[in-house]
């Protein structure tokens, strides 16, 4: 299994040597949540947070997975493309038209990614399953790092999987929002190839958190 580290929780006083922090104690990607305090209600920031990170990618080959928790986010695909996004996933809520985001972002050279909230069917996935590269469960309601994890989303990680399976389809899943060292093993044992950890990472020792998360190292 696979960890992100959501950097919405590092100090952006510091954000690349906070998120080089993580890398160097075994994040293989950096989660990246932007808000648009539309689609969300809270604001955080754009294609300047991935290009910050542009260094620290060239020299480690992190993969950069861009979060877009914004409206239409059509509108801004080419940027955060263009900024060294390796992900983008995008709201099947927030889209006017998923097949076409799915579809640009994969012509932007980047990988398709698809995410549903927490209350939105997963058969609003079932269309698009054989053009995503990632398909994301969101284990709260978006806007906020800290949250607690829902735990509905155990089902729905294992009816996801099992909707990709049928599809045949080699997407990963990712699950976001609220995994700690204490319950990493719920999205695990329903199916996670990568879980998203932000608080959990970045409120405390990185190195201890992130060998917790992988369950190499007692709480
Ligand atoms: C929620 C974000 C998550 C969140 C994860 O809106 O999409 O990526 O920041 O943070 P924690 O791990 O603190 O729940
Ligand atoms: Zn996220």
């Amino acid at each position: 299994m696979l960890i992100a580290a959501s950097i919405l929780s590092a100090d952006f006083a510091r954000l690349e040597a906070h998120a080089a922090e993580a890398v160097a104690a075994g994040a293989d990607w950096l989660h990246i949540d932007v808000m648009d305090g539309h689609f969300v209600p809270n604001l955080t920031f754009g294609p300047l947070a991935v290009r910050a990170l542009q260094s620290l990618k060239a020299e480690t080959g992190v993969t950069l997975d861009t979060h877009l928790m914004i409206s239409e986010p059509e509108r801004y695909l080419e940027e955060f493309a263009q900024a060294g996004s390796d992900i983008i996933t995008v709201h099947v809520e927030a889209c006017k038209d998923v097949g076409a985001a799915l579809h640009k972002i994969r012509t932007l050279g980047c990988r398709p990614g698809l995410t549903v909230n927490p209350d939105t069917s997963l058969n609003q996935l079932e269309p698009w399953l054989a053009d995503i590269d990632v398909a994301m469960i969101m284990s709260v309601y978006p806007g906020f790092a800290g949250q607690s994890y829902l735990p509905e989303s155990n089902g729905r990680i294992r009816e996801l999987k099992a909707m990709l399976n049928r599809a045949s389809s080699k997407a990963i899943l990712e699950v976001d929002g609220g995994i700690k060292p204490f319950n990493v093993h719920e999205p695990r044992q329903s199916g996670a190839d990568v879980v998203v950890a932000g608080s959990a990472i970045f409120g405390g020792s990185i190195p201890d958190r992130i060998a917790q998360l992988r369950g190499i190292q007692p709480l």
